[in-house]
């Protein structure tokens, strides 16, 4: 199914979050620190936008059709809520340099579990339930909450994650 244009944005990051999430589960141990700074700058600089604007914006939307405690809602919010605690984890992690594989594996499937549930379950499920001028509301408002940018061409331009090697730890 085609996603709505209101639902682009958020779209192209999952994407991103893929690409970081394959590079959290192939990089080597002795990458593990850098690795463990990639996702906590990609989590602090776009991920929490992201979270955002679903929390703030979308899922409210979505709540007025469905209730505020429908299962697709409390499952989102509660793996925003492990990836927060993550995140925390790994900068305590990062202070006595004991990243390990597992944390990143954790990390990373955490992730790619979360990205493909709002895509498979979440976002049709909203495009199900929102009608067109709904979507499209949400859609002028999101920018406003998730650093959204959009180009004169109307495409839908996100902050990418640099998914370049990153230099192993001293
Ligand atoms: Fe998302
Ligand atoms: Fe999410």
């Amino acid at each position: 199914m085609k996603r709505h244009l209101a639902l682009h944005g958020l779209t192209t990051d999952h994407h991103h979050t893929l690409g970081l999430a394959v590079r959290l589960k192939r990089g080597a141990v002795r990458e593990a620190t850098a690795l463990a700074q990639l996702f906590l700058s990609a989590y602090e600089e776009s991920m929490v936008h992201h979270f955002r604007g679903e929390e703030e914006v979308l899922l409210p939307a979505f709540a007025a059709k469905v209730g505020d405690d429908h299962p697709l809602i409390i499952r989102t919010l509660t793996e925003h809520i492990r990836i927060h605690r993550l995140a925390d984890k790994v900068l305590k992690t990062l202070q006595t340099n004991a990243i390990t594989k597992k944390l990143l594996t954790e990390i990373a499937q955490t992730l790619e579990a979360h990205v493909r549930f709002e895509e498979n379950e979440l976002f049709p499920a909203i495009e199900a339930a929102l009608v067109d001028d709904e979507l499209n509301a949400v859609m002028e408002r999101l920018p406003l909450i998730d650093h959204t940018v959009r180009t004169e061409q109307g495409i839908t331009v996100r902050y990418a994650v640099n998914l370049a090697d990153p230099k192993p730890a001293p």
